[in-house]
């Protein structure tokens, strides 16, 4: 398993955020994760990632228990958390840089993956010269750079306007078919979940897994089948 977490539980204070959670993301596998808002879905990526401490049970990545950020693990966050001072390349270039990447070969590598995303031409921008849905193309940029072996994103196409995020969901599935990795991702849109996961993890209000849907047909043109999208709503609607 590339990723596995036991009886995960986390408090705030008194607080329980989550509670006993078993999950299991095997390799190469899409997780989507839904719930109410406030269930404890960026609380669990955040612990996925390394940056909270677990208040009882554990995590495992490719076996050995997190307990801190690693660049093995990369956190996607929904507004874009580029540098805004650092040129589009330049911010590509970042965690090849923090891997000691030379300079030349860091700057193909950066270009190349701008390129992949659609944004050759952009590398000298500023990321505030540059639309939404394009720095998010720039951070999708960044996370691969860095090869993750799991990447975790928190509502990535949440700010996106419907066009745009689209058009993103289908670039991810394009760069994940050439290269596939591991991705847990939050969302709130049960067809984004179906379309691009190959399960949906549903909790609970108070922060428990409530089930584990499966989706039918993830990265196809297909509509979600009806079935599987009856079960993950009915998930929420009794979390
Ligand atoms: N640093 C913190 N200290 C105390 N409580 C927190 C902290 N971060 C989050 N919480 C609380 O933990 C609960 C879960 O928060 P979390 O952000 O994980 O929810 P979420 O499912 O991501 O919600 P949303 O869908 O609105 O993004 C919330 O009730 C929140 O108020
Ligand atoms: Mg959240």
């Amino acid at each position: 398993m590339t990723l596995r977490t036991e009886h995960l539980t986390v408090h705030y204070g008194q607080r329980t955020v989550l509670s006993g959670i078993d999950l299991d993301v095997a390799d190469a596998e899409i997780l989507a994760v839904t719930g109410p808002s406030g269930c404890g879905k960026s609380t669990l990526l955040r612990a996925l990632a390394g940056l909270l401490p677990v208040s009882a049970g554990r995590i495992l990545s490719a076996g050995v228990p997190v307990t801190g950020t690693s660049a093995e693990r990369a956190l996607v966050f929904q507004d874009d958390g580029l540098l805004p001072w650092r040129s589009v390349r330049r911010n590509v270039e970042l965690p090849l840089a923090i891997r000691g990447v030379p300079r030349a070969r860091r700057r193909a590598e950066a270009e190349s993956w701008l390129d992949q995303v659609g944004l050759a031409g952009y590398e000298d921008h500023l990321p505030r010269e540059l639309s939404g849905g394009m720095r998010q193309r720039v951070q999708l940029a960044r996370t691969l750079a860095g090869s993750p072996r799991v990447i975790l994103a928190d509502e990535p196409f949440g700010a996106l306007d419907a066009q745009t995020r689209t058009a993103m969901q289908r670039l991810l599935v394009e760069v994940w078919r050439k290269r596939p990795t591991t991705v847990v991702f939050v969302t709130h849109d049960v067809d984004e979940a179906l379309f691009l996961a190959d399960r949906v993890a549903v909790l609970t209000r108070d922060g428990r897994l409530a089930k584990i849907v499966g989706s039918s047909s993830p990265r196809t043109a297909e509509p979600a089948a009806a079935a599987e999208r009856a079960e993950v709503l009915d998930g929420l609607v009794a979390a």
